[in-house]
């Protein structure tokens, strides 16, 4: 299966639903708002600046960009419709904010027009994501920003024990939702190849607290996939995400993943 975040408009809408609930679960946790202040906070933004998130899904991270970057307003621009009416409902009250249904290779915004370009998770999903590098160089104003987060993913884990089956959900369920694993390990070449010039990188770990509410979601899209593709029977999936709750219930649910920021500059 190929990534369905890399076309998430052409999936069923009950896909896109599902995946709008993993991602706003993911947004509201306290440690992925807390990754977020830590790369988000200090960019030193000219007063009224514009900033646009390109992939912005629930509109969370977009949000960020003013109440967090500093931004006066922010913009965010996404494919797929049901993230779009998503973001706008959740944040109708907010007249800085706005979004749009558009692809970050081909923007459509005006060259040189934007502060701070925000790209959140993305990248990973991204088939040739050197065609949106160069669209944020041409958007983004001399002296402009551009932001980028995304997982590194070969360290996505939920293994407590050698030979944990559960970790196995993990990872199947990353090699079937990410097109590009390495991207964070990549990226600063290809920043520096299209004219930035690279500021702070920083790793954050992301350790699930609580119920692990986003973690959960990933076990269960891997089980669900294993069932699809003919690899678990059913009733073993399922076995296995009960075997997750349990956990959480027990206190002994584990759940990490490495993020890593970069800033750069377009001078
Ligand atoms: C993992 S989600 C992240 C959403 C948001 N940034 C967040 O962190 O909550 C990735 C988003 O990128 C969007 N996306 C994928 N390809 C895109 C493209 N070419 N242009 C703009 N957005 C894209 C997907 O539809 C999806 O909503």
């Amino acid at each position: 299966m190929s990534d369905p975040y890399s076309n998430l408009a052409a999936e069923d809408r009950a896909l896109q639903m599902r995946i709008a609930d993993a991602m706003q679960a993911r947004c509201l946790e306290p440690a992925q708002i807390a990754i977020r202040r830590e790369y988000l906070n200090g960019l030193d933004l000219p007063e009224g600046a514009l900033a646009v998130e390109f992939g912005s899904g629930t509109g969370h991270v977009t949000h960020d960009l003013i109440t967090v970057a500093g931004a006066a307003r922010a913009n965010g621009i996404e494919p797929s419709p049901v993230m779009v009416d998503r973001a706008k409902e959740s944040f109708a009250d907010e007249p800085a904010l706005s979004f749009e249904i558009g692809d970050a290779k081909n923007t459509g915004l005006n060259g040189e027009s934007v502060d701070l370009v925000l790209m959140h998770t993305l990248l990973c999903h991204v088939p040739g994501p050197e065609d949106v590098v160069r669209e944020a160089f041409r958007v983004l104003k001399p002296g402009g920003v551009l932001a980028i987060c995304d997982g590194d993913y070969d360290t996505a884990t939920a293994q407590t024990a050698d030979f944990d089956p559960l970790d196995q959900l993990v990872r199947f369920m990353i090699n079937q939702n990410v097109t590009n694993l390495w991207i964070m390990r990549q990226i600063a070449g290809m920043l520096s190849e299209a004219g930035f010039a690279l500021g702070r990188r920083r790793g954050h770990g992301y350790v699930a607290e609580g119920e692990a509410t986003y973690f959960l979601t990933v076990i269960d899209r891997g089980a669900d996939r294993m069932a699809e593709t003919g690899l678990l029977f059913p009733e073993t999936a399922d076995a296995l995400t009960a075997e997750a709750r349990r956990r959480v219930e027990a206190k002994r649910f584990f759940g990490y993943m490495s993020y890593v920021s970069l800033i750069a500059r377009k001078l």
